[in-house]
C-alpha cells in the first residue's frame, strides 16, 4: 500500500475549496472531503476535485442496515472515489454488505477502511453510554479484526495505535491516521499527536493533515514539507 499524505478539506463550500486547491499548481494533492464539505456542495464537489485530477478519500463514516449501506455504497463507488469509510460498529454484516456495494462490474473498487471508535469517545464515556466494558484498546483492535474479517483495507487510528493494528491485523491491512502534527507547530484541539516523521517511524500507511496545512501561512509549502518528512 502506497504511503501518502491526505489533506483534510474541512472547509464548507465550493468556493474556499477551490481558492485552497488552486494553490497546488504541481503534485495535486490526495484530499480527504468529509461531512460539512460534503453536506453543503453534495456529489458535484467530489466530480470537480476529480476532474482536477486530485485522489479522493470519502470521509461520510456510514453506519446503517447492511442493506443501506450496501446501496449506498453503490453510489459512492460510482463517483470513483479512491477512499471510503464505514463505522465498524454497524457489525461485520454491515461491512460486508458494503464491499458487496462498493464492488465496480469489473471488480475494482475504492479502499474501504472502517472507524473503531472515535478518538472523541474515552473509555469512562464508551463504558458509561454505550455499556461497553472492556479496556478501550482492546475494543480497537476487536473492532479492527471485525472489520478485516470482513474484508474490509484497513482502520482509521491514532499513530500511536498504528503499530499494534499491524501486529494484530498484519502489515499489508492498512492504517490511516489523523491527530498529525509539526514538532514545532500548534497541537489546537487534537489531544494525542505525533509529527509526520514519527508517524512514518511507527508504521502509519496515510496521515490526514488538516489545520498544519489548510491554515498555514504556505500551505503547499507545509504540505511539501508534511510528504519530506513522511514519504522521504
Ligand atoms: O486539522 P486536523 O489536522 O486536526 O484535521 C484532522 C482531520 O482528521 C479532521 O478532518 C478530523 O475530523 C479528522 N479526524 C480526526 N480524528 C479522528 C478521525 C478523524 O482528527 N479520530
Amino acid at each position: 500500500m502506497g504511503k501518502d499524505v491526505i489533506i483534510a478539506c474541512d472547509f464548507d463550500s465550493a468556493e474556499k475549496t477551490f481558492a485552497f486547491l488552486d494553490k497546488f499548481t504541481g503534485r495535486k494533492p490526495f484530499v480527504k472531503i468529509g461531512m460539512e464539505l460534503y453536506y453543503a456542495e453534495g456529489p458535484s464537489i467530489v466530480r470537480e476535485i476529480k476532474k482536477r485530477g486530485h485522489k479522493i478519500f470519502l470521509d461520510l463514516k456510514l453506519h446503517d442496515i447492511p442493506n443501506t449501506v450496501k446501496k449506498s455504497m453503490a453510489v459512492l463507488s460510482r463517483l470513483d472515489v479512491d477512499m471510503t469509510n464505514l463505522h465498524a460498529a454497524g457489525t461485520g454484516r454491515m461491512m460486508e454488505a458494503a464491499i458487496e456495494g462498493l464492488t465496480r462490474p469489473d471488480g475494482t473498487r475504492p479502499i474501504l477502511i472502517a472507524v473503531t471508535q472515535l478518538t472523541s469517545t474515552d473509555e469512562e464515556t464508551m463504558k458509561r453510554d454505550l455499556l461497553i466494558n472492556e479496556p478501550i484498546g482492546e475494543v480497537v483492535m476487536h473492532y479492527a479484526s471485525v472489520a478485516k474479517g470482513a474484508g474490509l483495507d484497513g482502520v482509521v487510528c491514532s499513530p500511536l495505535e498504528a503499530g499494534a493494528v499491524h501486529d494484530r491485523c498484519g502489515k499489508d491491512f492498512v492504517t490511516v491516521t489523523p491527530g498529525v502534527r509539526f514538532a514545532d507547530g500548534d497541537i489546537g484541539d487534537q489531544k494525542r499527536v505525533m509529527t509526520p516523521a514519527e508517524a512514518k517511524r511507527i508504521g502509519s500507511d496515510y496521515i490526514v493533515v488538516g489545520r498544519p496545512i489548510t491554515a498555514a501561512e504556505d500551505p503547499v509549502a507545509a504540505y511539501e514539507r508534511c510528504c519530506a518528512e513522511f514519504i522521504g
